[in-house]
């Protein structure tokens, strides 16, 4: 491949780290071809400068959408995002819009008019696989592209491409991980004596929770997390819907420090366990529920920790800890996407 153009989907904490280090980085060369967000997009032929894609990121953080960026600025804008999409001809489209597990939301078009373009995918977002896993990896294949989306399980940790190299002739039976950084944030302050919506309030306030937590302490966000594993790492479907989810809402303060007090940390924990396919739909089932765990464990994490923990028929366990979000770790994930499948190397399907 010449030096690719991408078409980069959203342009928030990720989109906007994401700008930073494709300046900060020597490698992987690229050159961005067109930009969006949820006013339109942005295009120039030639690929915009560093300057330009300085002046987006600047005007992006104070707010502003694209529509009110154009003077001076590539080839223009586009109201439509979408037919933009082939207009400005890229060989990636890296989608890095809001999640939406009912479906997938508008990056499943973002998906699909980047295969239409002839684009391979690299995913940040985690609706479309979620939510649409057989219909975005059938796409693919019948547009003979490639997808990576490193990003979408553990942010900057190569969740993925571990779990995958781990389960190479030595399969994967279970894996229990802690994979959203906001409940693990929120736990650790309550050991210091906060309740649940206190400790709430004040990750809010740290930038650490959203301003509706819905998707991360009841479970949503890793659940989405879990059914992507699964896929990857064990090759069993998980349906999100399926999986079992327990509530941080439900940590009482009390309970957190009693743990701590007998040497334990409360955290909650995802668990896929591989089941006889006759004992369940899908070969595996899983499950988010608040478990003390040893302090000694690799999931006992603090902070806004990730650790995953495979266990494997052969090889025993492997365990990755390490910042599983974050804006600019979650654009290391994605450049390291964009190195891989521009080194002509392995994608995940
Ligand atoms: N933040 C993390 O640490 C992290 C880690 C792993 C994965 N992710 C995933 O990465 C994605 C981006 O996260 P983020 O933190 O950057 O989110 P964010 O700050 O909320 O930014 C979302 C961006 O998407 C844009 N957008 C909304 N609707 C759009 C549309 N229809 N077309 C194009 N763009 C649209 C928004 O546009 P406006 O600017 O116009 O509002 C905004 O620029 C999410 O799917 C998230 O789940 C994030």
């Amino acid at each position: 491949m010449d030096t690719p153009r991408i078409f980069i989907s959203g342009l928030g904490h990720v989109g906007r780290a994401m700008l930073t280090l494709l300046k900060e980085a020597s490698s992987p060369a690229c050159r961005v071809a067109g930009l969006a967000d949820s006013s339109g997009a942005l295009i120039s032929a030639e690929g915009f400068t560093h300057e330009e894609l300085d002046r987006v990121a600047a005007a992006k953080a104070t707010g502003r959408r694209l529509s009110a960026l154009e003077g001076g600025l590539g080839g223009g804008f586009r109201a439509d995002p979408l037919p933009a999409i082939a207009e400005s001809r890229p060989d990636l489209l890296v989608e890095l819009s809001p999640t939406d597990l009912s479906g997938g939301g508008a990056a499943g078009g973002y998906a699909r008019a980047g295969l239409a373009a002839g684009a391979d995918l690299i995913f940040a977002s985690k609706g479309v696989l979620a939510s649409d896993w057989h219909g975005i990896t059938e796409a693919v294949r019948r547009a003979g592209r490639r997808m990576r989306f490193s990003a979408t399980v553990g942010g900057g940790m190569p969740v993925l491409d571990a779990g995958l190299a781990f389960a190479q002739a030595n399969p994967i039976d279970s894996i229990e991980a802690l994979l959203n950084g906001t409940c693990v944030y929120i736990v650790s302050l309550m050991e210091t004596g906060m309740e649940f919506d206190d400790a709430l309030k004040a990750a809010q306030a740290a930038g650490m929770a959203e301003a509706d937590p819905a998707a991360d302490v009841d479970g949503w966000d890793a659940a989405a997390k879990l059914s992507i594993l699964s896929r990857v790492a064990m090759g069993c479907p998980l349906d999100v819907n399926a999986i079992e989810r327990g509530s941080l809402r439900k940590a009482s303060g009390q309970a957190v420090r009693s743990a701590l007090r007998a040497g334990k940390r409360l955290r909650a924990v995802g668990r896929i366990e591989r089941v006889p396919a006759a004992a369940g739909p899908d070969g595996a089932r899983a499950s988010i529920r608040l478990v003390e765990v040893d302090a000694r464990s690799a999931l006992a994490r603090s902070g806004s920790e990730n650790a995953v923990v495979f266990s494997s028929r052969y090889a025993g366990d492997l365990a990755l800890i390490g910042k599983g979000a974050g804006p600019r770790e979650t654009a290391a994930a994605v450049l390291r996407d964009l190195a891989i499948l521009s080194a002509g190397n392995t994608p995940y399907s």
